[in-house]
């Protein structure tokens, strides 16, 4: 029995996802399968892939631009949650995912497709991110992921594809497993597999060694809006140049890698090296921003908020009910976020060196050591008296 008729599937162009095209007809029985590849900064040659979409057998590739989405409307309110997992990876990969599955749904249902498929494998958090995604937002659709079933090894695969006229890659293929957008570059694989060995130059491509940098400070001004980024060094742009500015500038100064041990929703730990200059510096100076121009019980709440909400974007919770109300309330706290903060870029490091705000909570006169100092020391007293009760009297009655 054919598992699906017709199936659109995420195609990247690579090995993988190419065989899954004579492999979901041949093995599978589907009937037609469409490509749907995505731009999201990636930069490959689109019609490039095209091209090999068609000659692995799709009856169309479908190539279309979602940029601007994914940074509009993916990136930036993982920005306003300050969204890093385990603290440190601002989840470019896993933002990408309920986006390309909202893709892959929507042109199931303009071409008439019964299934959706995509080329992930059995062991990641990928597949579980478009699984649920996809499920989310139809859950009446078909989901066939053939390299999770299929068993194949590489130079199988890659035999595979050569029975039906896909070409093995050309250049020997690198060890690296290497996934990329607008938002950064997450690669694993090979040596790297190996915790204890630093990860040599060549894994990078988007930021420089720092002994590479240059020895003069970058200094660079962003400005937000409700915590979105709108502005470079007082130029105006909109989310895709302002992105790739700053990808730019940071990874120029050697800022933004990430080399982590993490903790994989299907229970594995794995080793994976990111680079994300513009990520890493924009959840840095909106952080520096916040800290101006919200009140205390707002920055302690929300700090739990970021913990969960960078937790479900990787566990790919995307399209729940959850990621709605913690919207919301992010949304809510980012009224006051707007003005200007200034970094400095120097040999690996981002450093803000100045904020300020309309909206800024931060009031000279109580905070000045100097004269013109309004704050009641003498209210300080009783103030101390009543916040010490507890520990005070804890300690009558319990010291020896
Ligand atoms: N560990 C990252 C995540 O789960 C990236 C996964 C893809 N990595 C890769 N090198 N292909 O979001």
């Amino acid at each position: 029995m054919a598992r699906a008729k017709k199936v659109v599937l995420a195609y990247s162009g690579g090995v993988d996802t190419s065989v899954c095209i004579p492999y979901l007809m041949q093995e599978w029985g589907v009937e037609e399968v469409v490509a749907l590849a995505v731009d999201l900064g990636q930069g490959d040659d689109l019609e490039a892939i095209r091209q090999k979409g068609l000659k692995s057998g799709a009856s169309q590739v479908i190539v279309q631009d979602a940029r601007e989405e994914f940074v509009a409307d993916y990136a930036f309110n993982a920005l306003l949650a300050n969204a890093l997992y385990e603290g440190s990876y601002p989840l470019a990969t896993a933002l990408a995912r309920p986006l390309i599955a909202r893709l892959l749904v929507k042109c199931a249902k303009a071409v008439g497709a019964d299934a959706v498929a995509h080329g992930c494998t059995g062991k990641g958090n990928d597949q579980v991110r478009f699984d649920v995604s996809i499920s989310a937002l139809d859950p009446r659709l078909k989901i066939l992921a053939p390299a999770r079933e299929w068993g194949m090894s590489r130079e199988e695969t890659i035999a595979y594809g050569e029975r039906f006229g896909i070409p093995s890659p050309v250049k020997k293929k690198s060890p690296y497993s290497v996934d990329f957008n607008l938002l950064g570059r997450s690669v694993e694989c090979g040596m790297l597999e190996d915790p204890w060995q630093e990860p040599p130059e060549e894994v990078y491509a988007m930021t420089r060694a720092v002994s590479d940098t240059p020895a003069e400070s970058t200094y660079l001004e962003i400005d937000f809006v409700r915590g979105i980024p709108v502005a470079l060094n007082g130029s105006s742009l909109r989310p895709i140049p302002l992105v790739t500015e700053l990808n730019r500038l940071a990874g120029e100064n050697g800022i933004g890698r990430i080399d982590m041990v993490e903790n994989r929703l299907v229970g594995i730990k794995s080793r994976e090296i990111y680079e994300c200059p513009a990520g890493v510096v924009l959840i840095q100076a909106h952080q520096a921003l916040e800290a101006l121009t919200l009140p205390r019980e707002v920055s302690t709440y929300k700090r739990g908020i970021e913990e969960t909400y960078a937790q479900l974007v990787y566990n790919g919770l995307w399209y729940s009910p959850l990621r709605q109300a913690l919207d919301a309330f992010v949304e809510e706290t980012q009224k006051t976020v707007s003005g200007t903060v200034r970094l400095r870029l120097h040999r690996g490091t981002a450093t803000v060196v100045g904020r300020k705000s309309a909206f800024s909570l931060y009031a000279p006169k109580l905070a000045t050591y100097s004269e013109g100092d309004t704050f009641d020391h003498q209210a300080a007293e009783g103030f101390i008296y009543v916040w010490g009760m507890p520990t005070r009297v804890f300690s009558q009655v319990n010291l020896p």
